[in-house]
């Protein structure tokens, strides 16, 4: 089943990349940059949040990304904002 739907991520990718033991993907920041890809609508963060919460059951402390959550970067950039 299709997740995240702007950038075509089914359920199959989501938890392969949560439960590969060489990554650390306890953000849904860290899922997309570990997928290579970026939030747009951001209308998948719920599920995201709630595959990763119940595959890493709190345990998943590392990130290497360390960024913000979905929230601030599925808006974009403000109106007339430099990229
Ligand atoms: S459905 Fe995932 S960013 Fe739009």
């Amino acid at each position: 089943m299709i997740i995240c739907s702007c950038n075509v991520i089914s359920d199959h990718v989501v938890r392969r990349a949560i439960e590969d033991p060489d990554t650390s993907v306890a953000r849904v920041s860290c899922l997309f940059g570990h997928l290579g890809c970026h939030p747009q609508c951001g209308r998948c963060a719920p599920t995201l949040r709630r595959l990763i919460r119940e595959s890493t059951a709190g345990d998943a402390t590392h990130c290497p990304a360390a960024l913000d959550d979905i929230g601030d970067e599925a808006q974009g950039p403000p109106p007339g904002a430099a990229e």
